[in-house]
């Protein structure tokens, strides 16, 4: 235990510097907001409506998108007979999903699959919270994420912005982030709606999705963005059953139908056709207003030439600004809302104004580091210590002893800081050209890095004079082997990365989505190379989905750290659990399988009819739904991940509680250290129900004092229980026994039961 105690870790525990301490505004209901918003729209002019839902041009933007609001101060009437008076400001709109992209001085937050990762709500509410925070601080009104856009195959290029191949838990990866970030007054927008799913041929492509299969996976966490009351929903690129997801009414429709009472607003050129058309469908703004690409531009005279014509109905130029103002409301942001203080345009924060408005904080650095340390995934542990017990002094594996590990190899491109300064000022800031330690992917989901710290920096902080370092920071070979010879631990860095389509965007031949699951720049074979020359290997992948792991039996190779895309904070998150001040707890939000067939699903990368319609056949089964339905025996499984210590399940009871079914269970800690498990409960539907062997329905985080127990309780509700059923379009729960499967991962289950 002794070695525990040594252990030490300086946290950042300075006492935020934050601005925003207290918000100020007070949320009102929908139902009043959409009576104010429904007041202020009756006080506007035409050309004002058209200004409020339309983009003023992708190069007018002081944000990545703002509208043209009234000039001036309307004055309503309250239900309770008070006079309001209402500016309306620009509306700025921000990517992204993990940080202000395009803007200096913010934090880089850990990416969407390192959210689903940490397999805490918890964490993913706290992450939320604090973009919203920097958003609001920076005046942005809508925050343009959470992306919950699921992983359909695995080198989808934006997977990583989302949170996984499973709709569970990426349902509650968007209902965790939006309730945090608007808890601080900021607008989220649920995207890309829907199956935005490959970055290749997206402009067009059409996904067919029949009804099923649709409602349980791509719809789900929508559902659950409702559920959260998100302000707007982003509509794709790409075309559902052949019609554009912005002007396909049965598609929108399906947002009211589910309570959704915010406003839809077009991905950047993501219009097509006629205002008509896309107005009536239920589309409420375009942005970014005018032509990009392939599309936009509708909107504006456009519209208003509709209106004057009567093809589109005042009455629905009226409920379009309504839908957009009554979020608006609903956060307060008529209260002393921020004004815009960056301009995107500037991206390099030459035209930045008002630079002093400092939103990155202290506390939002130790969150990053938090998520970055709670997401690292310990795929696989052979310690050995000093006498062999668990409690002696580690000489091979993890963590690391200070005292024992005198030599350290760091080996690896991925290990050290990226290139930061990439093609200003066009593409400034969408870390396109990294060329070190991958902490994001590329594209508009990136982030700030201006703050990073890669892993050899933070290592040498912390080693400081306890042992000595030998870098080797490229692939190379055979620089990267001889630095690990001798050496009593040699970490080889290796990384894997996609992002988005854009015409500028080719990384290393990748046009978004990855061209293959392995590792780039033969880093496979560099961690080959390592482990064939040094007897005590930690392997760290940092990867923006799963990559196969021939090497991962090898016996020199005595621990392999996943840690996904974790931010800014990527290295000092990575000493917490190398150097054990932190117990790993992190858990695969994908499985980890050997090969791409394994998955079932492709990326459509060649057509040469133009875009292609891509049928979505596999239905309900994605990764492990899929793998278990052809007995594929994964690599490392969905929901794995291994700890410092270990843990016992007992006592598993299930009992109804109204229409929900409440599953109850015991954990201890029985290993000599503290630790965090993450208990996962899988449903196995009735037979006649048609669905996968199991599906994730719930997960907990568990905090454990070593030989501490606690009883779990987590509760399936009906609709959890319930299937599409597409005859009568509704859920239905279907007849018969239900299988209740409870374990640390998809494939190491605890307990079972029924009911
Ligand atoms: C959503 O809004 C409704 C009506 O304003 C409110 O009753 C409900 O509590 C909200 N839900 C959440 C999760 O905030
Ligand atoms: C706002 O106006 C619309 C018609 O445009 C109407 O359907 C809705 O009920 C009104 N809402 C409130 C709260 O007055
Ligand atoms: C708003 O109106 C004022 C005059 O009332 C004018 O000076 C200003 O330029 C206007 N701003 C915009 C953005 O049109
Ligand atoms: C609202 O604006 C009017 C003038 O436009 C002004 O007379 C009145 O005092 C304002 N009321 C409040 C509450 O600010
Ligand atoms: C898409 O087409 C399929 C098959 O034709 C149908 O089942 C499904 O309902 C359609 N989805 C939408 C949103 O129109
Ligand atoms: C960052 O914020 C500080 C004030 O906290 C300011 O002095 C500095 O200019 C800002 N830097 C950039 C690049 O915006
Ligand atoms: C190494 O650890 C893995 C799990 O992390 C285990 O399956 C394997 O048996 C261990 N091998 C040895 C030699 O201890
Ligand atoms: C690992 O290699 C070191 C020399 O670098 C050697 O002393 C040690 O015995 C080896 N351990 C094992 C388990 O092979
Ligand atoms: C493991 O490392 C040792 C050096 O410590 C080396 O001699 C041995 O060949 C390696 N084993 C494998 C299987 O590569």
């Amino acid at each position: 235990m002794a070695m525990w105690l040594r252990l030490k870790i300086t946290l950042l525990l300075l006492l935020s510097t934050n601005v925003l301490e207290s918000y100020g505004f007070t949320q009102r209901s929908w139902s009043e907001s959409a009576d104010l918003a429904n007041k202020t729209v009756a006080l506007l002019t035409l050309d004002e409506k058209i200004g409020m839902v339309t983009g003023v041009g992708q190069f007018n933007s002081r944000c990545v998108g703002n509208i043209k609001p009234p000039n001036r101060s309307l004055s309503i009437t309250t239900s309770s007979n008070t006079v309001l008076n209402v500016s309306i400001p620009p509306l700025c709109f921000q990517d992204g999903p993990a940080g202000l992209r395009l803007v200096k001085n913010v934090t880089g937050f850990p990416t969407g699959i390192n959210a689903a990762s940490t397999f805490s709500r918890r964490l993913m509410r706290a992450r939320g919270e604090a973009l919203g925070e920097e958003f609001r601080g920076k005046g942005v009104n809508v925050f343009l994420g959470p992306a919950m856009d699921i992983m359909r195959n695995p080198k989808a290029g934006r997977g990583w912005e989302s949170f996984g191949p499973d709709p569970y838990l990426n349902g509650e990866g968007a209902y965790e982030t939006i309730i945090g970030v608007q808890s601080a007054g900021v607008m989220a927008c649920a995207k890309h709606y829907l199956a935005n799913n490959q970055e290749h041929w997206r402009y067009g492509l059409s996904a067919n999705v029949d009804e099923r299969t649709l409602r349980e996976m791509y719809w789900w966490p929508f559902m659950r963005s409702i559920d959260a009351n998100v302000s707007s929903v982003m509509c794709a690129y790409n075309r559902l059953n052949g019609t554009s997801s912005c002007h396909n009414e049965d598609l929108i429709g399906l947002l009211s139908e589910g309570g959704f009472q915010g406003f839809v607003v077009s991905d950047w050129g993501a219009t097509h056709d006629s205002a008509t058309d896309n107005a009536l469908a239920g589309l409420d703004m375009e942005q970014p207003g005018d032509f990009i690409l392939i599309g936009g531009g509708v909107y504006g005279n456009g519209l208003k030439n509709a209106v004057n014509d009567g093809s589109v109905p005042v009455e629905v130029l009226n409920g379009m600004v309504a839908k957009i103002l009554t979020p608006w409301f609903v956060l307060g942001q008529d209260q002393g809302f921020p004004a815009i203080n960056f301009d995107a345009q500037h991206a390099d924060g030459s035209g930045n104004l008002n630079l002093n408005v400092n939103v990155r904080t202290d506390a939002h650095t130790e969150l990053t580091r938090e998520i970055g340390r709670a997401s690292a995934v310990l795929l696989k542990n052979n310690r050995t210590t000093t006498d062999g017990t668990p409690t002696g002094t580690t000489i091979r594996g993890l963590p690391v002893s200070q005292e024992r590990i005198k030599s350290i190899a760091i080996i690896g491109r991925d290990a050290k800081l990226p290139n930061l300064d990439c093609n200003p000022p066009l593409t400034a800031g969408l870390n396109q050209c990294n060329d070190g330690t991958m902490s994001i992917g590329w594209g508009s989901g990136s982030n700030s890095l201006d703050f990073i710290v890669p892993p050899n920096t933070a290592i040498r902080d912390f080693v400081g004079n306890s042992a000595t370092i030998t870098e080797s920071l490229s692939n190379d070979r055979p620089a990267g082997p001889n630095a690990a010879i001798g050496k009593d631990l040699a970490i080889v860095f290796a990384n894997a990365m996609s992002g988005e389509l854009g015409f500028y965007f080719v990384v290393d031949g990748n046009q978004g989505d990855r061209n293959d699951l392995d590792l780039w720049f033969k880093g496979g074979s560099l961690i080959e190379a390592v482990a064939a020359v040094n007897n005590n290997t930690v392997v760290v992948i940092h990867s923006v989905g799963p990559v196969p792991m021939p090497w991962s039996n090898h016996p020199n190779i005595t621990a392999i750290i996943y840690a996904g895309a974790p931010g800014e904070q990527t290295g000092p998150s990575l000493v917490d659990v190398i150097w054990g001040a932190y117990n790993p707890r992190g858990r695969l939000p994908f499985t980890i399988a050997d090969s791409e067939d394994d998955y079932g699903t492709t990326i459509v990368y060649n057509s040469i009819t133009g875009f292609p319609t891509i049928d979505y056949t596999e239905r309900l089964l994605l990764d492990y739904r899929y793998m278990d339905s052809k007995n594929i025996a994964p690599r490392f499984e969905f929901g794995f991940g291994l700890s410092y210590t270990k843990f016992e399940y007992s006592s598993l009871s299930i009992s109804s509680s109204g229409s929900s079914q409440v599953v109850s269970f015991t954990i201890k800690n029985t290993g000599g250290l503290d630790g965090t498990e993450i208990p996962q409960l899988y449903l196995g539907f009735p037979g006649s129900a048609g669905e996968p062997e199991k599906v994730l329905r719930g997960f907990d985080e568990v905090d454990l004092k070593a030989g501490e127990s606690k009883q779990v309780s987590l509760t399936i509700s009906e609709r959890e229980m319930s299937v599409w059923d597409t005859p009568s379009h509704s859920w239905v729960r279907p007849q018969g026994t239900f299988e209740v499967f409870v374990g640390a991962s998809v494939k190491d289950i605890r307990l079972t039961g029924s009911f």
